[in-house]
């Protein structure tokens, strides 16, 4: 038993929201992350300024990120931004914390971004000198770190590439996203020690989705690895619309238990946590999908 500090990230709100067909109203998100707030997060991903017309689901963004800096000023806040104009937009709104987003495969770059990926590091050179000219700091996602719906199988080298690229430009933390939860344990450790290459195991944020009930094995291993940063969304919801099949991100829920048996603290208050899966689930029990 280490009692060793593990950094969970809870990004329902922007990765748990933004695949739902349903449009979430804006005071719901807002209670939401109220709830999550009081659970102890010290970092939520609140929304993206992404297009409205690639992901209307989060169009609400200029509404959200202010209530929710102005209700919890001590959690740190986070959103994606794809490109200039989704900086301006998130500065205006108070920013602390941007995230970029590429990946590992050119066939999601091009589906989730309309970018290949060198084009993408391109357009984050600005989007990056200016969050850092502004006070705020930078994650750099890298999608599809073990397989894309597109491209099929990715190996280790090309993440690490993508990773070394976001590292040159200067992003802050890097998070490495199984996309479509496509891992086992075996893949999560040799695509990590790939990207440790490029930054210290303990800074690399790892970003699972559950499709085939493996992430808790994958987290695992990981932890064992030396990873302590972890992303995961409240109840397990979430996807990404535009990776086909991809399901709901680890439960948060379950990285908290898992670091629990393994001998590791977090911030985090399972009852309270529990309490804001409850209501999120209630909000799509209110309004089904069809
Ligand atoms: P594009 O169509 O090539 O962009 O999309 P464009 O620059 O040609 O602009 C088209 C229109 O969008 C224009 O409006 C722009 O003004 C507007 P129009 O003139 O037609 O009225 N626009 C914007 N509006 C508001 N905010 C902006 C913005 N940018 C352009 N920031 C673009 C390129 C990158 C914008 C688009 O592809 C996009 O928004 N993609 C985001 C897709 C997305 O959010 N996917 C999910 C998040 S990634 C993910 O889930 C993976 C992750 O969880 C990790 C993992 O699991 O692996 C992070
Ligand atoms: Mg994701």
């Amino acid at each position: 038993m280490s009692g060793e500090f593990v950094e969970l990230c809870e990004v329902g709100p922007r990765d748990g929201l933004q695949n739902e067909k349903r449009f979430v109203a804006t005071a719901d998100k807002l209670h939401y992350i109220d709830l999550l707030a009081r659970a102890g997060f010290r970092e939520i991903e609140a929304t993206s300024f992404v297009s409205p017309k690639w992901v209307p689901q989060l169009a609400d963004a200029e509404q959200v990120l202010p209530a929710a800096i102005a209700a919890h000023p001590g959690t740190l806040f986070s959103v994606l931004v794809p490109n200039e104009k989704g900086l301006e937009r998130a500065l205006a709104c108070g920013a602390r914390k941007v995230s970029v987003f590429t990946a590992a495969s050119e066939g999601f770059a091009r589906r989730n971004i309309n970018a290949t990926i060198a084009e993408s590091i391109e357009r984050f050179r600005p989007v990056i000198a200016g969050a850092h000219a502004a006070g705020a700091t930078v994650r750099g996602y890298v999608s599809c770190v073990i397989a894309c719906p597109y491209d099929g199988a990715i190996p280790p080298d090309a993440v690490r590439e993508t990773c070394a690229r976001l590292a040159e430009l200067g992003v802050d933390e890097l998070d490495l996203g199984d996309t479509i939860g496509a891992g086992h344990p075996d893949d999560i450790a040799r695509m990590l020690d790939a990207c440790a290459a490029v930054r210290p195991m303990r800074e690399l944020v790892l970003h699972l989705h559950d499709t085939a009930g493996r992430a808790v094995e994958c987290a695992e291993r990981a932890l064992a690895l030396g990873v302590r940063r972890f992303d995961g969304s409240a109840g397990g919801i979430g996807g990404c619309p535009y990776a086909p099949g991809a399901r709901g991100n680890i439960a948060t829920e379950a990285l908290v238990d898992l670091c629990g048996r393994c001998g590791y603290r977090t911030s985090i208050d399972r009852a309270a946590l529990a309490e804001a899966a409850g209501f999120i689930a209630g909000v799509f029990a209110k309004s089904p999908r069809d």
